[in-house]
């Protein structure tokens, strides 16, 4: 029986960096005699314009029958007005909280051939690997009561609630600790517990986590500093773990240390090892429809999931080196593109990697 795999291209670059993807994976598929089904999914904008809902039933109903989902990206301009339950990140949070993929791997790893691409002095990146852990259906994301209200004074006020459980914080500790065990078994707890109280909580239960894994070194950072030591000495992380906003933060900045957010994968795990895989950029409505988007990140996603959820080690390496070898061959999407590459569109790029494995 094949793998069953949603596809879920979304909005803007996502059917285009999505397209390459695929075409690795019947590559893949034909090289190492994996058996994909393939369905395609309704999620976000354009899911909301077909079904006046950005997560509709029945692409949930396919989200829990399929064995893993690769998503494009979602979001727009053109749908930034709508109210927040219209809205195309509404669908993707939806989705998230509703397959429980609580656990968000984002590595940010900088390719040698990229250190130009980076926005920071070779000497600080070169040999970058970081991995963030990221919490990624409960804090402030999901914390209910949440809304705009109307104060006695008659000014509106907008609030959220931050808040995690000790079990919410124990499972994405776990996943830290588990993948630090096969890295250099060091885990940075990133949190606020200067002033929360949620990240008080989250840094006792952090270290509690911490006493089953005894070769694992903890340390603590919050935030505001961890986002300084990210541009300023990020060698110096091997696994981060923190929760939902935090790590979106955070992620967002580890990936232009790679060279360009065009470049990073995420994997979003439910306890089964279910997964959700897509990259960690937007959907990038300003080169939307162009043919320009780098589809690395959508890819190297493809790369995760045969990992994670299929446990195709050699496969996922596969389309890793032969990324790896197609920067080598100087070939570069116009956002990681230097002086004497060779510019490329999304679908060159997409074959070349085809090509390369
Ligand atoms: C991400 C994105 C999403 C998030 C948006 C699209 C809802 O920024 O995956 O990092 O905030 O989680
Ligand atoms: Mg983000």
């Amino acid at each position: 029986m094949g793998k069953k795999l949603l596809i879920l291209k979304g909005d803007c670059i996502g059917p285009e960096i999505v397209n390459e993807a695929i075409k690795v994976l019947r590559k893949i598929s034909q090289l190492y005699s994996i058996d994909f089904e393939m369905t395609e999914g309704l999620l976000g904008g354009a899911a909301y314009d077909e079904t006046g809902d950005p997560c509709p039933e029945e692409t949930l109903e396919k989200g829990h029958q399929c064995d893993a989902i690769l998503m494009g990206s979602v979001g727009g301009p053109i749908w930034d007005g709508l109210d927040r339950r219209f809205r195309p990140e509404t669908g993707l949070l939806k989705l998230r909280s509703d397959l429980e993929l609580f656990g968000n791997l984002r590595p940010a790893i900088l390719y040698p051939q990229l250190v130009a691409a980076s926005s920071l002095k070779p000497e600080i990146v070169s040999g970058l690997n970081i991995l963030i852990v990221r919490e990624l259906t409960g804090g402030i994301y999901f914390g209910e009561p949440r809304g705009i209200r109307i104060l006695e004074n008659g000014e509106k006020e907008g609030f959220n609630t931050y808040k995690y459980c000790e079990s919410e914080i124990r499972r994405i500790g776990h996943l830290a600790f588990d993948a630090a065990m096969l890295r250099d078994k060091r885990v940075c707890s990133v949190d606020k517990a200067n002033v929360l109280e949620a990240s008080m909580l989250w840094r006792e239960i952090i270290e509690e986590t911490a006493s089953d894994y005894p070769e694992v070194t903890l340390s603590h950072m919050y935030v505001d500093n961890a986002a300084m030591q990210l541009v300023k000495e990020p060698k110096q992380f091997d696994v981060v773990v923190t929760g939902n906003m935090f790590g979106d933060i955070l992620s967002d900045a580890a990936a232009m240390l790679t060279g360009s957010i065009g470049m990073l994968p995420s994997a979003s795990l439910n306890k089964n090892g279910k997964g959700l895989y897509e990259p960690c950029h937007g959907s990038a409505p300003d080169i939307a429809g162009q043919g320009i988007a780098n589809p690395l990140a959508t890819i190297l996603s493809a790369a995760m999931l045969l990992r994670h959820s299929f446990g195709e080690n050699e496969a996922a390496n596969a389309i890793e080196n032969a990324v790896s070898d197609v920067l080598d061959a100087g070939l570069r999407t116009p956002d990681i593109c230097s002086q004497g590459n060779i510019r490329v569109n999304t679908s060159d790029m997409g074959d070349a990697v085809a090509a390369a494995l």
